[in-house]
């Protein structure tokens, strides 16, 4: 698919709208089956070392009240995940470095593999790490990552990252490629409807993934947070329902690039949308991150505004979710891993 196609696809609407829609889920289907697999989020701390312009959480915003999930409540809700046969879990947090903070996910990572039996599989969403990290955490048992490039313009990368060495977007790319040397399954993705995005970009973000060949997505629309550098930008925003409307053509337009890849149906569109999550499982994701972060931390994890799911506990968004899914007329793979074809396709033995 050439660019300017995918450009044609991004802004298609009625029938050829439709039919994109439609194309991506049956290439979802002949590809993956309609089975839609679980990953329980685990928002263990909200403490980051990082002050990106659009983050609810970033250092500088003094409004948070920090915190950083126990031990306990941590395998609690890892515990909930596997005996409700989710199959894996997402471990996700602020952007730390500190030996502390690395050595506390590697222990982490063991304990849920030990008490699981190695049954839960683990995925990793921590930020930037060095080698040696990843190489531990990978060692540990944890087996999928996940890193969002945000933007795979550098430009826009820069307007959105304050301008120090802890924000390039070089470490960015950098990071993607260790996680992917040290064996992890990649996930990465991009957010929708940024002040100064355009169209061309987006499609180029299609064209970036497949070029560096990943094997897991997750993108969703930005969401304006008061709290932010950013919302002073948002009268340059296109209306929430028009990102929301390109988020799924996104997706969509992806499944059809990559047939064989792990898409999940970001959290943020159902900040726009009530069923938008299962809107996106209609057009061709095929991963959900059912929120399983204990109830008392979740409204201080707040990456944007009208994030779903605060008052929820982990039953009941099962419950709703599923629900949902079988709405969609797809299948819950419990019990699965549901790792990436992709990452078996292209590691597999000649
Ligand atoms: N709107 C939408 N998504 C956001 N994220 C952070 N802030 C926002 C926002 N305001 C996303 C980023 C990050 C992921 C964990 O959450 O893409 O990688
Ligand atoms: Fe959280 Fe339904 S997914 S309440």
């Amino acid at each position: 698919m050439e660019k300017s196609e995918i450009i044609g696809f991004l802004r298609s609407e009625g029938e050829e709208r439709s039919s994109l829609f439609r194309r991506a889920r049956e290439v979802r289907d002949q590809t993956l089956g309609n089975k839609v697999y679980f990953r329980g989020l685990i928002e263990f701390s909200n403490i980051c070392s990082k002050d990106c312009f659009y983050c609810g959480i970033r250092k500088s915003n003094k409004r948070v009240v920090r915190y950083e999930a126990t031990d306990e409540e941590i395998l609690t809700a890892c515990r909930f995940a596997w005996e409700n046969r989710f199959g894996s879990v997402v471990l996700q947090s602020g952007e730390r470095s500190s030996p502390r903070f690395v050595d506390r996910v590697e222990r982490l990572v063991r304990e849920i593999k030990r008490f699981s039996g190695g049954e839960l599989g683990i995925t990793l969403s921590c930020g930037e790490q060095s080698r040696e990290s990843y190489q531990r955490w990978r060692e540990a048992g944890a087996h999928r990552y996940l890193l969002r490039i945000e933007t795979s313009s550098p430009a826009l990368y820069a307007r959105i990252h304050p301008q120090n060495s802890l924000h390039t977007f070089e470490k960015r790319l950098e990071a993607l490629r260790l996680l992917r040397e040290t064996g992890f399954q990649v996930g990465t993705g991009v957010m929708i409807g940024l002040p100064f995005q355009t169209v061309e970009e987006l499609a180029a973000d299609l064209l970036f993934f497949r070029e560096i060949d990943i094997d897991m997505c997750g993108m969703g629309p930005y969401i304006e947070h008061e709290h932010t550098p950013l919302y002073q930008y948002r009268h340059l925003l296109l209306p929430r329902e028009e990102r929301f409307g390109l988020a799924l053509r996104m997706i969509a337009v992806l499944r059809l690039l990559m047939p064989d890849i792990n898409i999940a149906a970001a959290t943020a569109l159902q900040a726009i949308d009530p069923a938008g999550r299962e809107k996106a499982v209609a057009v061709g994701a095929n991963v959900i991150m059912p929120n399983l972060t204990p109830c008392q931390y979740r409204r201080d994890y707040l990456l944007y505004e009208d994030k779903p799911c605060l008052d929820e506990d982990a039953e009941l968004c099962r419950n709703c979710l599923e629900a949902r899914i079988e709405l969609t007329g797809s299948e819950i793979g419990y019990g699965e891993w549901g790792d990436s074809k992709h990452f078996q396709h292209r590691t597999a033995l000649p």
